[in-house]
């Protein structure tokens, strides 16, 4: 929400560091009021490099304050990926008088000519709300004798047992570890031999708890980003897998894993720790960008941004579970909804609708009646566009983005991004457009297609091509700035 002095493509909505490199979000804590979001930075570069945690802060998960970087790479190595949390109890013993932030992270160090580099998981801690940090002078607190790619620790507290539970990304499976104090490390098990995707290393893994909705039950859920391999169109991708936890295993419930985004652009999300139970919500961000093209993307001085927050949930269809998300309900007070015709046929046609804005949020219900196509066209200005496709005879929903404006720094970038859907006669589509992206959410967050762009205006105007038939829009509103748009 900073000034657009860096560029057309900076967003309003989304958060981006002011200057440099950023890819993963780390440390995602709520803490005294606020939320905390760390990430993966380089502060003297726009491509990556030696890794720092920068550090934001926010009352209300859209707009971020940037602070200044939370820790630096030392001798033991670059300070990769990890997350926080809060020490209610002060297990560690690191803070005899008020609550504390501890995080958990790995330490990088490249090896020597010839040599494997040396991954291990290290903490620190901070009494002062996350300003300032001290690294623990014990650290290593974990260390592994033969896994190279051993990294990116989430930690949350496990009531049963009484103990913290490290999961971690280890080559290609998840481990996890516990501990009493977040100091010593006891390993517990291992999972991802034979399942889910494994064209690329496993990394930034998180497991949670959701509540399955309208019912009582609870399953945990446990995601895994899965890099980028040169061999595979698919670029790096998140999956997640649906069963049990009991405090030592998980067992996958499933025999395979499921996308959590059919865009390209959502890698490495986790979820914030300790959000009040009285509010009980579960919100996770992604870096939204693809390791394939993240180093070229044509931004000015500053590289890549979150994703909007996502309030999770848990859905059960006909027996298998499945993941919703939805941005966070605080992203409503920076739009004024304009509800537009009840309900309006399509037949063989186009209608376009004036926007100007430099963020939109627009939601509607799409029924088919016989159309063989609905597009719809998110026009960026006279030449530039991206499309959305509801493809009713191939029953799929497409993002195209090679009308969308600079394209050409990757062959990747236009690719496909889609989604298959069984049963469209009826959708319903929330679309979310900032100066560089398009999220798209298919009925109430069945499924999420996050997508960036990069053309010279965020939506000039939106159009819909009805094909070969007609369709039936209801239920829809535009929603525009609230705010100065200068902001
Ligand atoms: C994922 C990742 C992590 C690692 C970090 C390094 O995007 O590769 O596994 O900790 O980025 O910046």
């Amino acid at each position: 929400m900073k000034t657009n002095a860096l560029g057309k493509h900076r967003p309003h909505l989304h958060f981006a560091p002011q200057n440099n490199w950023m890819n993963d979000p780390n440390g995602l804590v709520f803490f005294d009021g606020e939320y905390h979001l760390f990430y993966q930075y380089h502060p003297y570069s726009t491509i990556w490099g030696p890794m720092h945690w920068g550090h934001a802060v926010s009352k209300d998960l859209i707009e971020w304050e940037e602070l200044d970087i939370a820790l630096y790479p030392d001798k033991v190595g670059m300070i990769f990926s990890g997350s926080a949390v809060v020490d209610w109890e002060n297990t560690t013993g690191f803070f005899p008088n008020e609550p504390g932030l501890v995080a958990i992270f790995t330490y990088h160090l490249d090896g020597k000519e010839g040599e494997e580099p040396n991954q291990t998981q290290a903490i620190a801690y901070s009494s002062d709300r996350g300003r300032t940090w001290k690294k623990y002078e014990g650290n290593p607190v974990l260390a592994s004798e033969s896994k190279i790619d051993f990294r990116d620790p989430k930690v949350f507290w496990y009531e049963q047992t009484n103990k913290w539970i490290m999961v971690l990304a280890t080559g290609q499976t998840i481990s996890f570890y516990s501990s009493p104090n977040l100091i010593d490390w006891e390993f517990e098990s291992e999972f991802g031999e034979g399942i889910g995707l494994h064209h690329g290393v496993w990394e930034c893994p998180d497991l949670f708890q959701l509540k399955v909705s309208e019912s009582n039950e609870k399953k945990w859920v446990l995601f895994v980003s899965v890099g980028d391999n040169p061999d595979f169109e698919t670029g790096s991708q998140t999956q997640y897998f649906i069963g049990e936890f009991d405090g030592q295993t998980f067992a996958s419930d499933q025999d395979s894993s499921c996308l959590l985004d059919f865009g390209k652009d959502n890698y490495a999300g986790v979820s914030f720790s300790d959000i009040p139970e009285k509010d009980g919500r579960r919100i996770y961000l992604g870096w939204m960008s693809n390791w394939r093209y993240a180093n070229e993307v044509p931004t000015n001085g500053w590289r890549s941004q979150m994703t909007l927050p996502r309030e999770l949930s848990l859905q059960e269809i006909e027996g298998e579970y499945y993941v919703y998300q939805l941005p966070v309900k605080e992203l409503e007070s920076y739009f004024l909804n304009v509800a537009l015709d009840e309900e309006m046929i399509y037949a063989n046609g186009t209608r376009t609708f004036q926007i100007g804005k430099s963020y939109v949020n627009c939601s509607l219900s799409i029924e088919r009646q016989d159309a063989a196509q609905l597009e719809i066209v998110l026009n960026h200005s006279n030449d530039q566009f991206t499309k959305i496709e509801i493809d009713y005879n191939n029953k799929e929903v497409r993002l195209v983005r090679k009308d969308s404006g600079i394209i050409d720094f990757s062959t990747n970038f236009i690719s496909d991004q889609k989604v298959k859907i069984d049963n469209m006669t009826k959708l319903n589509f929330r679309i979310i457009i900032d100066s560089s992206s398009i999220e798209l959410f298919i009925n109430e967050g069945q499924y999420a297609l996050t997508s960036l762009v990069y053309p010279d205006h965020p939506c000039e105007s939106l159009s819909f091509n009805s094909m070969d038939g007609e369709v039936k829009l209801h239920n829809w509103y535009i929603g525009k700035p609230i705010q100065s748009e200068s902001k």
